[in-house]
């Protein structure tokens, strides 16, 4: 093995969760960044960023070189403050605060046709990349074990069966939105895991080395110290 591939294969201070919609990841994620002093980075916040800027200037959902235009000309501000786990991360796109548009059902649904674009991908995984450049970190997202910290200290892959997570998603949205709909919400999830985990590029899936917990009878809690002590672990035994 050459020098090179020894430093590559270093493990990084990053704990990659990764899963599908509503298992529970941003909650573990900010809790786990709250109470172990990491950095908290939502990378699904910056897909739904640029596809934001897809929409507003009218740029068909798979045009991928005017996409990569605009995102590359943009300013994409990304405050992930974990205090309060209740909060979505702060997204300031060229000036406009646009934390809660990026949650749309617009959005929503537009994200993983945008996000299954490999120049898009590309170029948001060097952003992800650059957010963790602050220390010790914690990423969630899709493609965290597999591609943008294959050499992370711990991956976590979390699940959830179906019904649970459209449970949980509807409880979120129920307190923003009386209309929220279980059928609809649940159309949508099983839209969007369909996309994310059949895409060509970095699809949704399980990295070799990584943990699996279905979280569907575990409390936030039970889910939060399985993480953290395997953590420790691993932080302990790599020092
Ligand atoms: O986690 P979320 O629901 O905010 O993610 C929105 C979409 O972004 C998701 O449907 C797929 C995409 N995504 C991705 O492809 N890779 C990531 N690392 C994170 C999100």
């Amino acid at each position: 093995m050459n020098k090179n591939n020894t430093e590559n294969n270093a493990k990084v201070n990053v704990i990659a969760i990764d899963g599908p919609a509503g298992s529970g990841k941003s909650t573990i994620a900010k809790l786990l960044a709250k109470r172990l002093g990491l950095n908290y980075i939502d990378t699904g916040a910056t897909y739904r960023a640029i596809t934001l800027l897809a929409l507003k200037n009218n740029v068909d959902l798979d045009n991928e070189k005017e996409i990569l235009k605009l995102a590359k000309d943009a300013k994409i501000e990304i405050d992930s403050n974990p205090k309060d786990e209740q909060s979505y991360t702060k997204v300031i796109l060229n000036g406009e605060d646009v934390t809660e548009e990026i949650r749309s059902n617009l959005v929503g649904s537009a994200v993983s046709i945008v996000s299954k674009l490999p120049g898009i991908r590309k170029f948001l995984v060097n952003f992800q990349r650059s957010l963790a450049n602050k220390g010790a970190s914690v990423l969630e997202g899709r493609d965290i074990g597999t591609v943008v910290f294959p050499n992370a200290v711990l991956k976590v892959f979390l699940t959830a069966k179906n019904e649970e997570r459209v449970k949980r998603r509807l409880l979120q949205e129920s307190k923003k939105n009386l209309d929220a709909d279980f059928n609809k919400i649940k159309k949508e999830i099983e839209t969007r895991d369909k996309i994310d985990s059949t895409r060509k590029d970095s699809p949704l899936k399980i990295a070799e080395d990584a943990i699996i917990i279905d979280s569907t009878n575990l409390t936030i809690e039970e889910t939060f110290e399985k993480i953290k002590d395997i953590y420790l672990k691993k932080i302990n035994s790599k020092n």
